[in-house]
This record gives C-alpha cells, structure tokens and sequence, in this order.
C-alpha cells in the first residue's frame, strides 16, 4: 500500500521524537511491504524563523493533500514570551491544525515492566492499566465566543464561554460507544452535572445513547471525582469520554499512570463533511517540545512510535503493523535495559529507537 504522510516535526525534541518515529515506521514499511511517501513541512518556531508564521501556507498545502499529519511539538516557553497569545505557535499552528477533528483518543497504557515507574502503590495498579481516554477537541471553552478580557484595570472583566450543541455532544458520545464496544465494554462519561448546563445536557445525551448500546457498561463520573478515581482505582477505567477542558486536564493526570507522559500517544479524528472529505487525521505525543532536553538526544521517542501505530492502525486500517510496533516498543519497555531517563535509564532516544527496530 502506498502511504501518503505530512510530517511536522516542529520545536524542541519535536525534532528527535519524529525522526525516530519515521526510522520506525520505514522499518514496518520495509517488513510488510508498504511505500512510505513523506513530505515534510515546517511548523511553531522552526516555520516562524523561516517563514514569519507558525503555519505557513506551504506546510497548510502539504498537510491537505496527504492522508494524515505525524506531528512533533511546537512551541519553547521562553520564546513565546516575547509574542502575543494569539500570535503562539500553539495557537497559530496546533488549534488551526486540529480544526475538525472533533475526536482526541489518548491512549493511557502501563507497561506490566514498568509498575515501578507508576507513581501509585502496587496494590493499586496489580490488575494493570489500559485507559482510552476520549477528549471532545472542537468545542467547549477553547473556541467558545466570546472570550476575551474588557475594560481597564484594576476593573477589567474576563469572559469565557463553554457552548455545546446536541449534535457535538452525540457524535463524541458515540465514538466512545464504539470504542468501548472494540476494548472491554466499559464507558465513564465524565461531567459536572451538579453545575453546569452543557452537563446536564451531556448526561442526558449519554444515558439515552446508552439504551442503544446495552452490552456496553456505562457509568456517570463528576470531573472532580473522576480525578481522585483515576488515582484510587485506576484499572477499573476502561474507555473515558469528556468535553474538551476535562479532557486536557484528566488526560495529564492520567498520563503519570503510564510511568511517563513520553509514553502517550495520540490521534486526533474527524469525521467526513459533506462533500465526503474530512479534516486531515493529525498524530501527536500528549508531550510538549521539552526545550531543557532538545537537541541531546535524550527525549523518550516511544510516545511518538506510539503513535505512529495509532496512524497505520485509524487511517490505514493496518492493524498488524500497528501491533507490530506496539508490541516491540512494549518488549523493550518491559526487558527494562534500554531506557530514556524520564523512565529511570540512561539509554539514548536513538538507542531505544534502534531496539524497538530491533524487536519489530
Ligand atoms: C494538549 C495541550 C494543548 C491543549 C495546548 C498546548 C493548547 O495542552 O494537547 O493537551 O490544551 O489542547
Ligand atoms: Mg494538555
């Protein structure tokens, strides 16, 4: 099969992860016999020193005629300072990208080796830690209007707005549905119904989707609750969905319960629009550009390898190859000999990369 990717590898160890990430997938590409077409395009501060923006018209040109986006990082915190919010790579660049894609699957996975790793007793983890959390990523509080700071000070007024509409709600819902019906059958829909109305909504939408799917366990989680579950019993998670701003808050939290948050990959999904086409599929690590490790080859690439397997598996079909990858990259997480610092090891990131090509 040919495969048609747009790589941005972007700022800080975006640079590294995405390399190794690339490595990995022409090694799969090699073993079942698939062409990999890559055509890479600056994006964050990489593009704006080229450029003069974070996302050039050429990197949006790339990114719309390719099947999916391998994407690193952008942004490095001492930069951005010097820039106004709206102008952020962050900004510019990731919340202009991930338009449309409505879907962000996060996948919280503990390897069995690295029990150590997780910050919780082992009591709490022995029956293990496998956790899809499903994070609404085109509504809510990020994209809601107005938002935006009025007046002068010391009198100055700020407004967010959290809007939901029936249709996002159930359209979310149901890829939560879906996935719990392929994993253990168990659905958390989190909320914060006591308060807010778009949770109101939400759980009413949950419960009435639930009468159509009956094989499906689901169970109703307040958000602040849900944060202090996740910590006391975390296996008993299977698939979680949430609104966008709970969804990058728990997703964090839950990150640590995989031993590193340079464990956890992610892809971000749309669905066709009318004409039959949708937004670009975009494939990220949950973790940032980490510009104190940059450039040292010291970054932990197994997120992005990670996610290279949530690609070939969501936008190819290629099932095997992404449990192909899966597998190595888990193999030698489990061996425990070859490891990035963030996980307790001295290993660099093109070592662990060459093991995990190794093991495939
Ligand atoms: C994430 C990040 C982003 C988000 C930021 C960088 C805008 O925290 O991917 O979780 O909040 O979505
Ligand atoms: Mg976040």
């Amino acid at each position: 099969m040919d495969i048609h990717i747009a790589v941005l590898p972007g700022d800080g160890i975006g640079v590294e992860v995405v390399d190794a990430a690339m490595r990995v997938l022409y090694a799969v590409g090699d073993k079942f016999k698939h062409v990999i077409h890559a055509e890479f395009a600056d994006v964050g501060w990489a593009a704006i020193d080229k450029h003069g923006t974070a996302l050039p018209a050429s990197t949006r040109e790339i990114c719309r005629r390719n099947q999916a986006i391998l994407f690193g990082a952008v942004g490095l915190p001492e930069r951005d300072k010097t820039l106004p919010q709206k102008d952020r790579p962050e900004r510019v660049a990731l919340l202009e990208l991930r338009k449309g894609l409505f879907a962000n699957l996060r996948h919280i996975l503990l390897p069995p080796g690295l029990a150590g790793r997780c910050p919780l007793k082992m009591e709490l983890i022995k029956s293990g830690i496998d956790i899809m959390i499903i994070r609404e990523l085109t509504g809510g509080l990020y994209y809601g209007q107005p938002q935006r700071i009025s007046g002068t000070a010391p009198h100055r007024q700020a407004v967010d707005t959290l809007p939901y509409s029936e249709p996002e709600i159930n359209r979310i819902l149901k890829i939560g549905f879906e996935t719990a019906r392929r994993r253990r059958r168990r659905l958390t829909s989190v909320d914060k119904a006591n308060i807010l109305a778009t949770s109101q909504l939400w759980r009413e939408l949950a419960t009435a989707m639930g009468r159509q799917y009956p094989d499906i366990q689901l169970e109703h989680i307040y958000v602040d609750n849900a944060s202090m579950q996740l910590l006391r019993r975390p296996s008993d998670f299977d698939v979680m969905v949430m609104e966008n701003t709970f969804g990058d808050i728990l997703s964090d939290e839950a990150s640590m319960l995989a031993g590193s948050i340079g464990l956890v990959p992610s892809a971000s999904l749309g669905e066709p629009d009318g004409s039959g086409k949708s937004a670009v599929p975009f494939y990220e690590p949950i973790h940032g550009s980490a510009p104190d490790i940059a450039g040292q080859n010291k970054a932990n690439p197994v997120a992005t390898i990670l996610t290279v397997a949530m690609m070939l598996n969501y936008t190819f079909g290629l099932s095997q190859e992404a449990s192909a990858i899966e597998k190595a990259a888990f193999k030698v997480l489990n061996a425990g000999k070859t490891l990035t610092g963030d996980l307790g090891g001295q290993a660099t990131c093109s070592e662990v990369t060459a093991a995990i090509i190794a093991a495939l």
